[in-house]
C-alpha cells in the first residue's frame, strides 16, 4: 500500500481559552489559525463543546470563511451540532464523545454501544458531503464498527500511550503503542484513512510519524504551550520537522 503524506492539523482550541479567561476579543483563535497555515499546517481543528468553554459558534463560521486550509469541526454526536455542521459545512466531523466535566476528551467515542445512534448520524454527514471521522481507541471492535458504520476515518486516540511516554511508565507506553500500531493496520485494511490526536508533542509526533498508515496528525496543548516561548510559526515548523524525521524512517518500506 501507498504511503500517505502526513499532514498536520493544528487545533486552535486553546487560543479561545485564553481569549475566553478575560472574555474579550484577544487572543484570536482565528488570527492562530491563519498564522498556523502560514507556517505550513495542512488544516485547522476546532471542537466546538457543547458548554463553549472554548470554541465559539462565531469561531466556527469565521474559520470556514477565512482560513485556505480544511476545517476539521470536533464535536459531540448531538442534533444540535449536526445542524450547526450541517450550516457551516466544514471539510471534516470529527466525533468525539463529550462529558461536560472533563478536562479534555479524555477517551475515545464508543461506536460498538452507540452504533445504532451514530449509523443515522453518520450517514447525513455522508450525505451532506463532509468527510466524517470517529474519534476512537485503537481497539479492534471499535475499529471493525467504525468501518461498518461507513465512516472514511477514524482518529486513533493517542491519549494513553503519551501519558505513558511523558510519565516515564515504560511498559504501559510499550503497550499502548503496539495497540496502536495494530489498530493502525487493521483500520488501514479495512479501507479507512486513519489519523491520530491527543497529547502528542515532538517526541510522540516524531515517533508515531513511522507508521505509514497514518495520514494526518491533529495537535493542539503541546503546540500552544510552545508558541508562548518559541512563537506560533517556529512550533509548527518545529513539529513539521519533527514529522518529517518520523517519515523518513518508513521510505523503503512496503
Ligand atoms: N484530536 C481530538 C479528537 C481531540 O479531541 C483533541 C483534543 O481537543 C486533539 C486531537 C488534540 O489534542 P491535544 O490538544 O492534546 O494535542
Amino acid at each position: 500500500m501507498p504511503v500517505p503524506p502526513l499532514r498536520l492539523g493544528v487545533n486552535v482550541d486553546h487560543v479561545a481559552t485564553l481569549r475566553n479567561a478575560r472574555g474579550g476579543e484577544r487572543p484570536d483563535p482565528v488570527r492562530a489559525a491563519l498564522a498556523a497555515i502560514a507556517a505550513g499546517a495542512d488544516g485547522i481543528t476546532a471542537h466546538l463543546r457543547e458548554d463553549r468553554r472554548h470554541i465559539r459558534d462565531a469561531d466556527m463560521a469565521r474559520l470556514k470563511a477565512e482560513i485556505s486550509k480544511p476545517l476539521n469541526f470536533e464535536m459531540a454526536a448531538t442534533e444540535d451540532m449536526l445542524r450547526i455542521s450541517l450550516a457551516t459545512r466544514p471539510h471534516a466531523v470529527c466525533l468525539v464523545p463529550e462529558r461536560r466535566e472533563e478536562l479534555t476528551t479524555e477517551g475515545g467515542l464508543d461506536v460498538v454501544g452507540q452504533h445504532n445512534a451514530l449509523a443515522p448520524f453518520i450517514a447525513r454527514l455522508n450525505d451532506a458531503g463532509i468527510r466524517v471521522s470517529l474519534f476512537i481507541a485503537a481497539d479492534p471492535r471499535q475499529i471493525e464498527m467504525a468501518a461498518k458504520l461507513r465512516a472514511p476515518v477514524i482518529e486513533i486516540h493517542t491519549g494513553g500511550w503519551c501519558d505513558a511516554v511523558v510519565d516515564g511508565h515504560a511498559a504501559k507506553a510499550e503497550a499502548e503503542w503496539q495497540r496502536i500500531v495494530e489498530g493502525a493496520r487493521l483500520a488501514r485494511n479495512a479501507g479507512l484513512e486513519v489519523h491520530a490526536g491527543h497529547g502528542l508533542d515532538y517526541k510522540t509526533a516524531e515517533t508515531i510519524a513511522a507508521l505509514p498508515e497514518i495520514a494526518e496528525l491533529n495537535i493542539g496543548y503541546f503546540m500552544m504551550g510552545e508558541a508562548l516561548f518559541i512563537g506560533l510559526p517556529e512550533t509548527v515548523r518545529q513539529m513539521r520537522a519533527a514529522m518529517d524525521r518520523g517519515r523518513r524512517k518508513i521510505v523503503g518500506r512496503p
